[in-house]
């Protein structure tokens, strides 16, 4: 029998026996803050205020001891054994600035194409034939659905306003769904796309500076934030950074440098860590380029996408600098290493 939890200042809902309320709760179209749904963001952060739950393994990262002993909980690790109340912690959520309103839908599309971009690095379009293809926000993942493997997240790379999606899918030793699509994907396969998901995405409300930091494939949900805040003519400072390890593994950076030419308020600077040929790109970590050019990120909206080392240390670099926390969005991208195994 389910048990229901109740989210205070939202509904009830029912929650499997086994299934997590973060699962549940978007399953039943509440608009539960979210991230990662892997226990290392912290995104879905909530107290306990009756009942029993049980906790899958999650890192110290999104919830520390101190606050576990306070009865906060992860959402997406929180698994009911009896009847609860829980709250939402998430400030922006309290405050009903924003509100993901958007219905999840699970759709079939067709591969249109799969470019190689870097070494490592496709980039895969999808179409959709007979229908309306998801609504999503700029900088919201989905769950993929390729050939036989499991389901994998990735972020689209398009514009929301575009009805094909864009996916980037760098390769990993061992990944499943990567190596399928480097060695096994065909032109008009079927792909089932299942979203959106994420809470990373462009608060287009905001009118003060924006800066987006992407290390890898995190430049995906990055393009899609700078697409979307240019078609909707942003007017505000935007910094965007961009880092890899070496030249050879930028990409996409012509359409970044298309979005600088035509907006003088748009800065865009790849950094690499071997040094470039080219003399525009920097070399060095991006977290010590951000350290070098701004002061004081008060005012700021930060949009963050990639490894979770790289995530982590800009979050700490933007919050010293000022940043409020509520005014950082970040999508880490966990490998499967980096992933916390149940
Ligand atoms: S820790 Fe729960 S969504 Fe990331």
């Amino acid at each position: 029998m389910p048990f229901k939890i109740k989210i205070r200042n939202s509904s009830e809902i029912e929650v499997d026996e086994g299934n997590t309320i973060l699962e549940a709760a978007l399953d039943q179209g509440i608009d539960f803050p979210h991230g990662c749904r892997t226990g290392n963001c912290g995104a879905c952060k909530s107290r306990k205020i009756t009942g029993d739950i049980e906790m899958s393994p999650f890192s110290e990262f999104a919830l520390d001891e101190d606050e576990e002993s306070q009865g906060l909980i992860l959402a997406c690790r929180a698994v009911p054994w009896s009847d609860c109340e829980i709250e939402i912690l998430s400030e922006e959520y309290n405050n009903q600035s924003v509100s993901n309103d958007i219905e999840i839908k699970s759709l079939e599309y067709k591969v249109e194409n799969i470019l190689k971009k870097t070494k490592d690095i496709y980039v895969l379009n999808l179409k959709i034939e007979n229908e309306k293809s998801i609504e999503f926000k700029a900088g919201q993942y989905a769950e993929l659905y390729i050939g036989n493997c499991k389901e994998k997240h990735f972020s689209m790379a398009n514009s929301p306003k575009s009805s094909n999606l864009e996916f980037h899918i760098k390769t990993l030793s061992g990944g499943e769904v990567s190596n399928y699509v480097k060695n096994n994907l065909k032109i008009g396969e079927n792909v089932k796309v299942k979203g959106p998901y994420g809470n990373a995405y462009l608060r287009d409300q905001h009118k003060g500076p924006i800066i987006a930091i992407a290390g890898g494939t995190g430049l995906a949900p990055i393009l899609s934030i700078i697409k979307n805040s240019q078609e909707i003519e942003m007017k505000q400072p935007i910094n965007i950074y961009y880092g890899a390890q070496s030249e050879k593994d930028l990409y996409c950076i012509e359409q970044f440098e298309e979005f600088s030419k035509n907006n003088k308020n748009l800065k865009f600077f790849p950094v690499v860590l071997d040094e470039p040929k080219n003399k525009i790109i920097r070399q060095g970590f991006v977290t010590d380029a951000i350290i070098q050019d701004i002061n004081d990120f008060d005012g700021y909206k930060a949009y963050l996408a990639g490894p979770p080392k790289m995530v982590e240390v800009a979050e700490e670099i933007l919050i010293t600098k000022g940043i409020r926390k509520v005014d950082i969005h970040s999508d880490a991208f966990y490998t499967p290493y980096d992933e916390i195994k149940e």
